[in-house]
């Protein structure tokens, strides 16, 4: 007989991921437009690390803070939870998105995914050149190896409709000055984000609301793995492809068991089994509403999704504003 105790199972504890995201994003709320980077994210760590402590899981972090040597708490390879329980892994941002926290700009967000052990890529502190589209197009209908012309024009042919009608959302960064000139050049429409492209990513997945067609660019490998999970749950496509800047990058992912360095990762090697998923809005955005103040309550709004079912669960909470 299997010790149930021990069994994953992701019902049961995606429940206890939604509270660990509330948490997170109330914390950093309170610092939402202070102008304090550092202290809205450490108010996240420290809230979303109180959280996981109290779950029945034998947690370990495998995409966090940072290496153990910079980040004193929810570092990879933390063990995280009480001790009981499944062996899971763990992905999180507590805040993604520290700028527009601070700026009190859209779309920051507490990230958590869990999943069986070895269910996500142990992403390296790098880079990763990331394009990803929304569910219900043919497989590899957009590609890395395509240029991002060639991709507009499959994503529109797929889609039925002109490239004007596309719409790419794109990291406002001079490295993307000249992915932005080409993609204009087709006709297609661009909404440039400052920051946070994990929510960037999640907006393919529920185009009919976001308007967003196509994500592409480079951005921080963790990331990419939190998003992935992100549409594993949603359904849509994703391709990953490291970028290492110097030897000291090949180093941290040598050590995080990359052997291929130019290997292009599907969604289903970021994320290789069925993983939970859920974000709590810091600020306003697209994906779910920010948490706020109202009444004497504090008030957050956390998407909750389990990829074995595709079940989407949006839950409202409120808690006493002590
Ligand atoms: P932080 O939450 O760590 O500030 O990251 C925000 C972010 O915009 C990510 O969403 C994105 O992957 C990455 O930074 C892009 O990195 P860079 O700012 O170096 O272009």
């Amino acid at each position: 007989m299997p010790n149930t105790d021990t069994l994953y199972s992701d019902r049961m504890l995606s429940l206890g991921l939604a509270r660990v995201s509330e948490q997170a994003a109330i914390a950093a709320a309170k610092l939402v437009g202070a102008g304090d980077e550092k202290a809205a994210d450490q108010a996240a760590v420290d809230a979303m690390r109180t959280q996981l402590n109290k779950l029945d899981i034998r947690g370990r972090i495998v995409i966090g803070e940072g290496e153990r040597d910079e980040a004193p708490m929810l570092y990879i390879g933390e063990e995280v939870g009480k001790g009981t329980g499944p062996e899971v892994d763990i992905a999180l941002d507590p805040l993604e998105g520290t700028t527009l926290c601070a700026k009190d700009m859209p779309n920051s967000l507490a990230v958590i995914a869990m999943g069986p052990k070895g269910s996500m890529l142990y992403a390296p502190d790098t880079y990763m050149e990331k394009l990803a589209i929304g569910p219900g197009y043919p497989k590899d209908v957009v590609t890395l190896d395509m240029t991002p012309a060639e991709r507009v024009q499959a994503l529109a042919a797929a889609k039925g409709v002109e490239p004007e009608d596309i719409m790419v959302c794109v990291l406002e960064r001079p490295r993307h000055e000249a992915i932005i000139r080409e993609l204009r050049e087709t006709g297609a429409h661009i909404r440039l984000i400052t920051d946070g492209d994990v929510a960037g990513i999640i907006h393919c997945a529920e185009t009919e609301k976001t308007g967003i067609d196509m994500y592409m660019g480079s951005g921080g490998a963790p990331e990419g793995v939190l998003a992935a999970a992100a549409l594993k749950c949603m359904g849509g496509q994703m391709y990953g492809q490291l970028i290492f800047r110097n030897e000291d990058e090949r180093a941290r992912a040598r050590k995080t068991g990359v052997k291929d360095f130019d290997r292009i990762y599907a969604l289903d090697d970021l994320v290789t089994d069925d993983v939970i998923f859920a974000a709590t809005g810091v600020t306003d955005g697209s994906v779910v509403s920010g948490a706020r103040r109202v009444d004497g309550y504090l008030e957050t709004e956390t998407i909750l999704m389990r990829s074995k079912t595709g079940s989407v669960r949006r839950l409202f909470y409120r808690q006493r504003n002590q």
